[in-house]
């Protein structure tokens, strides 16, 4: 069962220039296509996956991107930069998060670069009866 990094292309940061001054994407779409580029370069493509979204309601606190699977836990990070070493710490926990069976990951494995990003955790829904 794949996790899915959702992340929301439309982020600012309140040093974004924007368009009118020669920045043609937001932080957001740069950042998913550094976490897509990082992906690839895991091999593990099966397992981890990469979706872009509008908006997560987090505007005020960008970049911002979700990590969940079915059945486990899922997290909102935020504050993340457009670089590729957040890039690279993003994917490194989501790798972890896909091999835990609940979507839990010690606190002792996580990169650096994820460490204080995080905004939420969302516990899985439950099972649907009949
Ligand atoms: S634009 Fe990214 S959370 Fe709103």
């Amino acid at each position: 069962m794949a996790t899915w990094i959702t992340v929301c292309e439309t982020c600012k940061r309140p040093d974004h220039p924007g368009p009118a001054e020669g920045a043609p994407d937001t932080p957001g779409a740069r950042l998913a296509a550094l976490i897509e580029g990082a992906v690839q370069g895991t091999g593990c493509g099966t397992a981890l996956r990469v979706r872009r979204t509008a908006c997560l309601m987090g505007c005020e606190h960008g970049c911002n991107l979700a990590v969940g699977a079915r059945a486990k836990l899922g997290y909102v990070l935020g504050r993340l930069e457009p670089t590729p070493e957040a890039a690279e710490a993003v994917v490194a926990w989501a790798r972890l998060h896909a091999e835990s069976p609940t979507g839990q990951v010690p606190y002792r494995l996580w990169p650096a670069g994820v460490k204080g990003r995080f905004v939420s955790r969302t516990p899985p829904l439950p099972e649907e009866e009949g």
